[in-house]
């Protein structure tokens, strides 16, 4: 049986580790040609070396989305690489947590760029490989090349999360990015859907105690989730467990399958059920 993602090239941030990379691996054992980009190279070149190792087709391109000149770059590295860009996935993220009272405009600011603005910047790059062509197609009458974009959300942001106030007000603002280009895009055949994550077992939900940091401007943040909260995902959680990085890559799978042709401004959870 041919890939379900032949012929398709696909971009996908924070793709060096977690979700991220599980949905690269993903898409490449589909047919897509996929370009891994985080913004550490390291994993991300291992993420490429997997996928050639497995016979499929990846290029690295290591960069911080949040830095305003590297959507353009990301773009025209695909678009050198492989001519096209069919799928957008904005997945690059972390969390940098704090209580309202503690928490710095650092910190705020931090969480609406990586979630918020780098997606926007990352779409608005790829206008002229994404809608300019869907447009020609539709004047001249061809049928539209399959096109869409996958965001990020989580639990956090539909549901609101006690010490996320900085992420979970980014998570719900990029699906409402989201839906309002699935409405402005629309008319050109390009969807835009959103995957809710709720507990995917990723460094980000690792025991908070654990210590597992990322380091932003010189600045070292704990990731993780704190270790009595995870002790409860199986009461909260009706399949009574945390996901795969595998299972949250089928989600975002799902909706970038050019037979799921007619999905779009969807936010799909992903979530074993948590906070239905
Ligand atoms: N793990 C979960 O339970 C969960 C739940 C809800 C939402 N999410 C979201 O899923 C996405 C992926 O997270 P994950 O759980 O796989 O975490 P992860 O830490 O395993 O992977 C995230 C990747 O994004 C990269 N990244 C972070 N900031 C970046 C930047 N500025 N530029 C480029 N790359 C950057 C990191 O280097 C990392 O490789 C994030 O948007 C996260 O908020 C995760």
């Amino acid at each position: 049986m041919a890939g379900l993602l032949e012929n398709q090239v696909a971009i996908i941030t924070g793709a060096g580790r977690g979700i991220g990379a599980a949905t690269a691996k993903l898409f490449a054992g589909h047919g897509a040609k996929v370009v891994v980009s985080d913004r550490d190279a390291e994993p991300a070149e291992a993420v490429e070396a997997a996928i050639k190792e497995a016979g499929g087709e990846a290029i690295v391109v290591p960069g911080d989305i949040t830095d305003p000149a590297f959507p353009e770059a990301l773009v025209k590295a695909a678009i050198d690489a492989y001519e096209k860009l069919h799928i957008l996935v904005n997945n690059a993220g972390y969390t940098w947590d704090a209580v309202i009272h503690k928490m710095t405009d650092q910190q705020w600011h931090a969480m609406l760029e990586v979630h918020n603005t780098a997606p926007f910047r990352l779409i608005r790059a790829a206008v002229p490989y994404m809608r300019e062509p869907a447009k020609q197609e539709k004047v001249s009458g061809q049928t539209p090349e399959p096109r869409c974009i996958v965001n990020v959300s989580s639990t956090s942001g539909v549901h609101g999360n006690a010490g996320q106030v900085n992420y979970a007000t980014a998570k719900m603002g990029i699906i409402g990015l989201t839906k309002t280009l699935a409405k402005e895009w629309g008319q050109f055949g390009i969807r835009c859907n959103a995957v809710v994550f709720g507990m995917i077992d990723t460094r980000l939900t690792k025991p908070k105690e654990q210590g597992e940091e990322i380091e932003v401007d010189g600045q070292k943040i704990t990731l993780g989730v704190p270790g009595a909260v995870l002790s409860m995902a199986p009461m909260l959680v009706p399949l009574g467990r945390t996901g795969t990085p595998e299972e949250a890559a089928a989600g975002i799978f799902l909706m970038a399958l050019p037979m799921s042709s007619y999905i779009t401004g969807h936010v799909l959870e992903v979530t074993g059920g948590f906070g239905i």
